[in-house]
């Protein structure tokens, strides 16, 4: 059973939609359908702030609520059913601001005050999480947010302030009612939206999901759409079926054993890197430099490999941990390496109507210890040159397991097998590093645009391999920028 509306709450009101295209963004509906224009439009592309909004959703124990800020000129429209939508109109309280606005004002934290309901959203989806934020979760939660003018002094005084203000919102006064309302959305059926041309369907389940791309193979999936999204907003394509994976229950599970973790393709990264930092701190630290708060809000683990990018973060990691992942087409299931499914540039083993199910990331052994480099131009909010992943079992300062991986190297992320052979059984030193290091021109052959040139590339490479190397010696070494910032 399928309902052609999409159900959610704009603040408190209730709001329908039906015989809307599917491609409009959650920022487009409100400036141009809604008259909310206080959102305001930067980019169009994650980077900038200027839109972010916040939503609310239950969270798995349906009684509790989660808030989330994300970039509306990403996301779809269709993906707000079963949600609150919050923006920066409905923070005030009659002519009484809300405190994290009270606190921009406080701190002279605007001059043309084009970024500010950004910042105001972002701090505010911050205290709705977190009521005593310490500097370093503030500067993250406000690191997708660009201001050219004010200063971000002021602004991160004035988020760090809002807390010595905090008093119950108007959103604290009507939680239990905005929880009833979301569970009584949660219950409709599926949702499919059409329009002339376009289609939209969010299944419920994953046999809905299986049902519906064997039906229409060409369908375009979509998880958190900070990817897909793009297609619309930069290159003016639209999309004629899109499938939301949002609302499938069975690739939302997050699973933690002795062995591995399980991670459903479609839990976004800010749910489930906290589980990955405690075994794997470099990882927990790289997936805090993928984008921002708000696209890590939205982004999945199967969209960033399903997008197959030779730049993409996860990847390479996954690749030298050995993870693996469920790629299922109607009823049947097969698992494979994550390192065999990227074929060419942007070619895949994926099948027409086959998706990416969940992801198989193995725990380390003694003895076994991952490291994770990334190198842009920018710390936050940045995408890589290139990324270098390094996973070893070392026995006596003998590497008797290698496992070594990039991004940025080549069409897709790869294996360096050569580097690692020149690695493998051997004790760590400087010679075999230098072997290692000659060897990484035998594995790739980089190419040159916008953000490096090929020389460029494969230095980097290779200086990574010696700081792997340098902070193996000394684990407390400090080789990191942040670690001076
Ligand atoms: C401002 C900004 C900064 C970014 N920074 C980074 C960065 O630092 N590092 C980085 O790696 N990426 C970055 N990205 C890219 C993007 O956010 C990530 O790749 C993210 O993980 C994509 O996930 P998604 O759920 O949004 O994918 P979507 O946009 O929904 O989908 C991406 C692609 O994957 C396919 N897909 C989605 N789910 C599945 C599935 N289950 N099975 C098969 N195919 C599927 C879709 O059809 C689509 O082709 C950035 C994006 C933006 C906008
Ligand atoms: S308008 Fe710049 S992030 Fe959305
Ligand atoms: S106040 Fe002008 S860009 Fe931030």
């Amino acid at each position: 059973m399928t309902n052609s509306t999409v159900h959610f709450l704009l603040n408190n009101d209730v709001v329908t939609i039906e015989n809307i295209d599917p491609n409009l963004t959650v920022l487009q509906y409100q400036r141009e359908i809604q008259f909310n224009t206080g959102t305001k439009e930067g980019c169009s592309s994650g980077d900038c702030g200027a839109c972010t909004v916040v939503v609310a959703e239950l969270t798995s124990k349906d009684q509790e609520l989660k808030y989330k800020s994300i970039n509306s000129c990403i996301c779809f429209v269709g993906s707000l059913h079963g949600k609150q939508l919050i923006t920066v109109e409905h923070l005030k309280q009659g002519a009484k601001l809300h405190h994290v606005q009270q606190s921009i004002v406080d701190n002279h934290g605007s001059q043309c005050g084009f970024c500010t309901p950004g910042f105001v959203m972002s701090s505010f989806a911050l205290h709705k999480q977190n009521n005593t934020p310490s500097r370093a979760e503030v500067v993250e939660a406000l690191a997708g947010n660009l201001c050219r003018c004010t200063g971000y002094r002021s602004i991160i005084d004035a988020a760090m302030e809002s807390s010595e203000h905090a008093e119950a919102d108007s959103f604290a006064l009507h939680y239990k009612q905005t929880v009833q309302q979301l569970n009584h959305f949660k219950q409709l059926p599926s949702v499919t939206l059409a329009n002339t041309n376009h289609s939209y369907f969010a299944p419920k389940s994953i046999a809905e999901l299986a049902q519906k791309l064997i039906a229409k193979p060409n369908a375009t999936l979509v998880a958190g759409g900070t990817d897909l999204a793009l297609l619309v907003t930069q290159n003016l394509n639209t999309i004629n079926d899109l499938v939301y994976l949002g609302d499938v229950a069975e690739l939302h599970t997050l699973e933690n054993n002795d062995e591995q973790f399980i991670i459903g393709s479609a839990v976004p990264y800010s749910e489930f890197t906290p589980m990955l930092n405690d075994e794997y701190h470099e990882l927990g630290a790289m997936i805090e430099r993928i984008g921002s708060r708000q696209v890590r809000n939205n982004g999945t683990l199967g969209g960033n490999i399903g997008n197959a990018s030779p730049i993409g973060d996860m990847p390479p990691a996954l690749i030298a941990l050995g993870a693996k992942m469920t790629l299922q087409r109607g009823d049947s299931a097969r698992k494979i390496a994550v390192e065999d499914y990227f074929v060419a540039y942007k070619k895949t083993d994926l099948n027409d109507s086959e998706f990416i199910k969940d992801i198989y990331i193995p725990k380390a052994k003694p003895g076994q210890v991952l490291k994770l480099y990334k190198i842009s131009k920018r710390i936050d909010d940045d995408i890589s040159a290139v990324l270098g992943a390094f996973f070893l079992e070392l026995e006596d300062n003998v590497a008797t397991k290698v496992r070594i991986a990039f991004g940025g190297m080549a069409a897709i992320p790869m294996r360096a097998k050569r580097c690692e052979a020149a690695l493998l059984n051997k004790p760590l030193n400087r010679d075999n590093i230098a072997a290692a290091q000659q060897a990484l021109t035998q594995d790739f052959q980089p190419m040159t645009d916008v953000r490096a040139s090929d020389k460029y590339r494969m230095k980097v490479a290779q200086n990574l391999i010696q700081k792997c190397y340098l902070e193996l010696q000394s684990r407390n070494i400090e080789t990191r920028v942040v670690n001076y910032a």
